[in-house]
């Protein structure tokens, strides 16, 4: 996808996720997934690349909520492992090999629009976030509700962290998101050669 659907757009939580059922019926086995977010690890930096290896869901909502068609998935998903250990692993020894420094960690996925405020992303790293953005969390979910294997990756693209909370703007966000793209695109190039 060029782009997606943005929970803080006004889409609602299943036309958010509405592709990820498209690509499912295509026979798609495989959601690679990349986001921004604001690091609240202390040892994070603008810049860094961060696997998702879990997340929270603290939209106000879930994809799943209502009738479940048992076409589509179970009524109950599984969500053990939403972020697949081997595809994990695989990009961790890409990423070694080609001296790539890479960040894993927990994204904990919000509404938005609105950035956090400090207290906000305080909560996030004491709940145990690693990153916190505003998408990714209702594609995963529904990714795994139709047994697709996901990785997801995320920019650092600023920081919450206690004591270097700073403005946060869109262009920011942006530019560093801009600058991490050839990094991050790869190593999701050699994954892929790789399953
Ligand atoms: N918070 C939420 N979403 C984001 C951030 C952030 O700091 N940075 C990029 N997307």
């Amino acid at each position: 996808m060029q782009g997606r659907f943005h929970f803080y757009e006004g889409y609602d939580m299943k036309e958010t996720t509405f592709p990820i059922r498209v690509f499912k019926f295509l026979g798609i086995k495989y959601l690679f997934v990349s986001n921004a977010s604001g690091g609240v690890n202390p040892d994070f930096k603008v810049g860094d690349l961060m696997i998702i290896n879990d997340h929270i869901n603290f939209f106000p909502s879930n994809p799943l909520i209502g009738k479940n068609d048992n076409k589509l998935g179970v009524r109950f998903p599984d969500m053990s492992e939403a972020y697949d250990k081997n595809l994990i692993s695989i990009i961790k020894d890409i990423a070694k090999k080609h001296k790539i420094k890479i960040q894993e960690g927990v994204y904990v996925g919000v509404s938005g629009p609105t950035f956090e405020t400090p207290a906000e992303y305080k909560f996030f790293r004491i709940i145990g976030g690693d990153a916190v953005g505003m998408s990714t969390v209702p594609e995963v979910i529904v990714a795994r509700h139709s047994e697709m294997k996901v990785f997801a990756i995320s920019v650092i693209t600023d920081l919450g962290i206690v004591g270097e909370v700073l403005e946060v703007t869109h262009e920011e966000v942006q530019k560093a998101a801009e600058e991490a793209e050839p990094k991050m695109s790869f190593l999701i190039k050699k994954l892929i050669k790789k399953i």
